[in-house]
């Protein structure tokens, strides 16, 4: 991979980098487009990174459909997909972590503890791997955008960190790799995280600048139904993740649950009042 991106640079081609972890939808294939109309070559990798996982989650279970993924990734236009093994990037006596102090402690870091540190290792050893000019990540995973820029900028990265937007179903619902776990009726109600959060948009349009009670726009869409269970609702600084009583710069409105028959934890955020 190194000896590619080195011979994609000497040709003067600017590198465009795609991290992902497989079970490729169009969210992943979005960023893969935004690649290509910003850099010359298009890299993406596909690593179902253990380090981001805690021992009770879906590690082993976690969809990997790599030749489908790998044609996905060709059709859409990549130059090179990079598809790493465990034991390569983790060999026997690795202990080196990154960790992003106090922002991998908030939102999800709450309930995911050492997910952020995971995430992070992983990003910069494949940053130094593929040498990217601009790495692409979506703003559905917005805690992860907001870790990755401080890292970038706290360790002087050579790369530059763009946010795409959140690719949706047709009724709404964010695509995510961890919807196929979902039961159809799971499935047929989740549209009310989305629903919840455009509502709170709404009352935000409307002038509402409370931060409880935005919040509360969101929460009264998830209580529509009891398959789906709130793990957080919070409206925060969009740098600092910190919570905000009153909106008065930009803010991020983020939420996650989990279902109640198959489990499956979903994300899903707004930003407002501002550029990101
Ligand atoms: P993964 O969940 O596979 O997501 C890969 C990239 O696709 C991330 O930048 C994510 O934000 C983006 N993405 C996922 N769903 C999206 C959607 N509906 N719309 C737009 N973009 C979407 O995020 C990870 O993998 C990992 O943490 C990774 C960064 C690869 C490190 O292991």
């Amino acid at each position: 991979m190194t000896t590619w991106s080195q011979t994609a640079r000497a040709k003067g081609r600017a590198i465009g980098f795609v991290p992902t972890m497989g079970a490729l939808h169009e969210g992943h294939l979005s960023l893969v487009k935004k690649s290509r109309g910003r850099a010359d070559a298009t890299v993406m990798s596909i690593f179902v990174n253990p380090a981001q996982f805690g021992p009770a989650e879906d590690l082993e279970r976690y969809p990997r459909p790599l030749e489908a993924d790998c044609e996905m990734a060709r059709a859409a236009g990549c130059d090179a997909v990079f598809v790493p093994a465990a034991t390569d990037l983790y060999p026997k006596g690795y202990c080196t972590f990154i960790t992003v102090e106090g922002l991998d402690k908030k939102l999800c870091g709450a309930s995911r503890p050492g997910h952020f540190r995971g995430v992070a290792t992983i990003v910069l050893k494949l940053f130094n791997i593929v040498a990217p000019d601009i790495a692409f990540f979506g703003h559905k995973d917005a805690q992860q955008v907001v870790v990755l820029r401080r890292m970038a900028a706290d360790l002087n990265l050579p790369v530059s960190i763009e946010v795409c937007p959140t690719v949706r179903e047709a009724d709404g619902l964010a695509m995510s790799s961890r919807n196929a776990y979902l039961t159809p009726a799971e499935r047929a109600v989740a549209p009310v995280i989305y629903k919840g959060l455009n509502a709170a948009l709404a009352r935000y349009e409307a002038g509402e600048r409370n931060a409880a009670r935005l919040a509360l726009a969101v929460e009264t869409a998830l209580r529509e139904t009891t398959l789906i269970i709130k793990e957080y609702i919070e409206i925060t600084d969009t740098t600092t993740l910190d919570p905000l009583t009153t909106v008065t710069e930009a803010a991020l409105i983020a939420v996650a649950c989990r279902t109640t028959e198959s489990g499956t934890r979903l994300i899903d955020n707004l930003t407002v009042g501002g550029p990101w």
